[in-house]
């Protein structure tokens, strides 16, 4: 299949995969084109302003109402609940891939949160692996979900149509829409931020201007594609942190055609317009901002997905790695491909790190002591994409996380390599 995309963000996209499937000059006519059944699809409140309003207009086979009793199911999602608390710094080893059949929600482990599924802000975040395509369909009533695939490509058939990513791009899926996970390749592994709060969207640019970071063209959306198939089928939902299921004789993913912008959308990181200094120093990492949920604090993020991708640096008299510091918020990154700059080694791909409020970190010894002795020549940082799920609130590891044996025990040490260079008689 090949697919189709629509460009853009934000927009009131119109998809339809029938000629006239879409009502003209109204949402909910009496009788929707081709016995089609219209279904509203709210991300926002009713109320919400109308630049922050996301809704999609559903032309469907049957209604999403018509499906049985959910039950909850015995087998929950991994990860377990959250552990006990820690201002420690975690660095963790890449999970293993799983050697049972897996899918994607099987697969997913519980890693950090800040807050219970419940609360209107916060996010969660996870780690998945898996084998084997879905068979059944997940919704996720909890928040959208940002998926930021390192291994494996993945096909995702949602109600609006059928997105395909691969690593170095990412896929964001709204609140409550039903998609299914397919595998293109033997098996997948990667990052989900469960965004509990404001839905993700790009960050103001201020004096950079109208241009820059992530361009609005280049976020995709699918076009209308359904399934009229009338086959059982299983549709998992995740309600306040439980997984819940029910069984349907149909596919849910039965819209014909559909209009409006809550709608799921992938971006490729590659095409990142990276801003950086031309003189000397370096901006705040705020900079490499792709995504935001902000939250009522102006400013200050719920959410701030970051990336650290191949770029140039030409900084004169400037430490170049990122500074050693102390931030109020808390950050987990991950790593997609090659080597971020400010780890000499331990941060692979498919691992993840955690540096919690006011928790000192910066580059480790090796990175310090070179970039401290280098000649400043201009430099491409080549083959790499480190990323972060940066948030306002402390993040709690999960039980697993703290238990788990790729924790690293001796993270702090790669501090310890600092040589001691204070001499009060050399200026
Ligand atoms: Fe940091």
């Amino acid at each position: 299949m090949n697919l189709e995309y629509l460009s853009g963000f934000g927009n009131e996209f119109a998809s339809e995969a029938l000629p006239g499937a879409l009502p003209v000059g109204q949402n909910s006519p009496q009788k929707a084109p081709y016995g089609l059944y219209t279904e509203l699809f709210s991300g926002t409140a009713f109320t919400m302003v109308r630049s922050e309003a996301r809704r999609t207009w559903l032309y469907r086979i049957q209604p999403s109402a018509n499906h049985p009793a959910f039950v909850k199911l015995e087998r929950q999602l991994a990860g377990g609940p959250l552990g006990a608390v820690t201002p420690n710094r975690l660095r963790w080893n890449p999970l293993e891939l799983p050697s049972e059949p897996t899918d994607f929600i099987e697969g997913l482990v519980g890693m950090v949160a800040n807050c219970a599924s419940e609360k209107p802000a916060g996010i969660s975040i996870y780690h998945y692996r898996a084998n084997r395509s879905m068979e059944r369909v997940f919704f996720n009533a909890d928040g959208e979900l940002l998926i930021v695939p390192e291994q494996g490509r993945l096909r995702i058939a949602t109600e609006l149509g059928v997105l395909e990513v691969e690593p170095l791009e990412i896929v964001v899926l709204p609140r409550g829409l039903k998609f299914r996970v397919e595998l293109l390749d033997a098996q997948a592994r990667g990052y989900v931020a469960e965004n509990h709060g404001a839905p993700l969207r790009l960050p103001d640019l201020g004096p950079i201007g109208s241009n820059g970071l992530a361009n609005p063209r280049d976020f995709l959306s699918p076009v209308a594609h359904y399934e009229d198939l009338k086959q059982p089928t299983t549709l998992v939902q995740k309600f306040l942190g439980e997984l819940w299921a029910c069984e349907l004789d149909h596919s849910p993913l039965n819209v014909v055609a559909w209009h409006g912008n809550n709608v799921p959308y992938k971006y490729d990181l590659r095409r990142f317009n990276t801003i950086g200094t031309v003189s000397f120093d370096h901006p705040d990492p705020s900079i490499f901002t792709v995504l935001t949920s902000p939250t009522s604090v102006h400013g200050l993020a719920n959410l701030d997905f970051v990336i650290f991708p191949p770029r140039w640096m030409v900084a004169e008299n400037t430490f170049r790695p990122p500074w050693f510091h102390r931030n109020l918020m808390n950050e987990y990154m991950g790593l997609i491909q090659g080597v971020y700059d400010a780890k000499a080694d331990g941060f692979l791909p498919g691992g993840a790190s955690l540096h919690s409020c006011m928790s000192a970190h910066g580059p480790d010894g090796e990175t310090c002591t070179k970039a401290i002795n280098v000649e400043l020549a201009p430099h491409k940082i080549d083959n790499t994409m480190a990323f972060m799920f940066e948030t306002s609130q402390v993040l709690r590891p999960t039980q697993f996380a703290l238990e788990c044996p790729q924790l690293q025990p001796a993270y702090d040490a790669c501090w310890a390599s600092l040589p001691a260079t204070f001499n009060p008689n050399r200026r």
